[in-house]
């Protein structure tokens, strides 16, 4: 099919599955020429094949890709162009388009140096008057611009992904990092003071030094999350009885409660509630409701903090759903919409991050549970959050 070559008129069979006449016509060489120098300064690569699979023609953009010279791949077949491994499905795929007249795949070429290049081929089948097979029509476009692009797509995404768990981590260190600062200021201060006796200092210490440990551990299993999520590690979600998490978060805030003055209720038995998730993540939920409920009421007269759950029926399923209320200022109706938003605080600079809630709404999403709020501006706020119960 090279310029002039061949008398036949051949046609093709377009994607549409209509009949096309080939474009190069004998009766009118300028059109040809034309056709010919237009498919030679395509930029990608177009070449034919005869029924065998030998190179019958090649443009230009097909030597600069594949490194060979118009002379060597002219007559060259198409089947060393690819890579063995792939040869069984590059037969197939003749086949395939033989019948049905163009097919578009995805495919690697080998270049003359070895390099393998992705590319994507769209094939039309040329037919003679009679009908039959005379050679395909290929267009082939290089893609390794194309897969760059998608790979650095994909390393954008995901690093964008790190930095929102990496601020998600910071603020949820808040919390153990607080308890600890506290334990040890505590800890200080009884010993430097003169009437502190060996019995109270030890019995503080051995107190202390286990909420220590506790807020050590959930920071622990927060960088150990970021890093297994930079490495591409799932969480693994197993039967949690609610009772743990939420009395070790109850633990780990232990002193922010004792000396916020708040009275705790949380008539929660063990081994009654059983839910499947991770752990850590549950203890979390629970944490941002109990730091969200102790700054609520900090500036009111009574303080009391109650948790307590139910069980809750949506249709035919079996949730647990759990209440976590407040006696604080609680949340003007106009903002009860807006307080699950990322970055949404009404606390002072220093004191509010606005992540809390909304890394609470992710969390109870990726447990296919739900969380909601009431509350009564001046007489407190009561959180919601269910989860769907697991046999105990
Ligand atoms: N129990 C509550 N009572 C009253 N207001 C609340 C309560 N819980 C949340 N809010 C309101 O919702 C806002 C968002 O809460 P969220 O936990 O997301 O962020 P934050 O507590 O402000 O900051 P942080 O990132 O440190 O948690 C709070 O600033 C507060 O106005
Ligand atoms: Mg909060």
């Amino acid at each position: 099919m090279r310029r002039g070559r061949g008398r036949n008129r051949a046609r093709a069979t377009d994607t549409e599955g209509t009949t096309m006449t080939e474009q190069a016509d004998d009766h009118n060489p300028g059109t040809r020429k034309v056709f010919y120098a237009l498919i030679d300064n395509f930029p990608d690569m177009i070449h034919s094949v005869d029924a065998q699979g030998n190179l019958v023609y090649v443009n230009r953009a097909a030597t600069l890709l594949l490194g060979y010279t118009e002379d060597e791949l002219r007559g060259m077949n198409i089947r060393s162009l690819y890579p063995p491994e792939i040869l069984a499905a590059v037969e197939k795929g003749f086949r395939e388009v033989k019948q049905s007249g163009a097919k578009q795949v995805e495919s690697l070429f080998v270049a003359k140096d070895g390099t393998r290049i992705p590319v994507e081929l769209r094939t039309l089948v040329l037919r003679g008057e009679e009908g039959s097979f005379t050679k395909t029509f290929t267009v082939s476009r290089d893609l390794r611009r194309i897969k760059e692009m998608q790979e650095n797509l994909i390393h954008t995404g995901r690093l964008a992904a790190i930095g929102e768990l990496a601020a998600g981590v910071v603020h949820d260190l808040n919390n153990p990092l607080t308890a600890v600062i506290l334990a040890t200021t505590i800890l200080k201060r009884l010993a430097d003071r003169p009437e502190t006796t060996p019995d109270q200092l030890r019995e503080e210490t051995l107190s202390l030094c286990e909420t220590i440990a506790e807020s050590a551990a959930t920071m622990e299993n927060l960088t150990t999350r970021l890093r297994d999520f930079s490495r591409g590690v799932k969480e693994q979600h197993a039967p949690v009885d609610l009772f743990d998490p939420i009395n070790d978060a109850l633990f780990i805030l232990a002193h922010k409660l004792r000396y916020g003055n708040i009275k705790v209720s949380c008539p929660v038995p063990l081994a009654h509630h059983i839910v499947r998730g991770d752990r850590n993540q549950i203890q979390q939920v629970f944490l941002n409701l109990f730091a969200n409920a102790c700054d609520a009421m900090a500036q009111r007269p009574t303080r009391e903090l109650t948790v307590w759950i139910d069980p809750e029926d949506r249709d035919g399923a079996a949730f647990w759903r759990c209440a976590v209320q407040d006696s604080g200022e609680g949340i003007p109706p106009e903002i009860q919409e807006k307080v699950f938003a990322s970055f949404f605080t009404t606390k002072p600079r220093g004191k509010g991050t606005g992540l809390g809630l909304s890394i609470t709404r992710s969390i109870l999403a990726e447990h296919n549970g739900t969380i909601a709020l009431q509350s009564q501006p001046g007489q407190g706020t009561t959180f919601f959050v269910s989860f769907p119960a697991t046999p105990a």
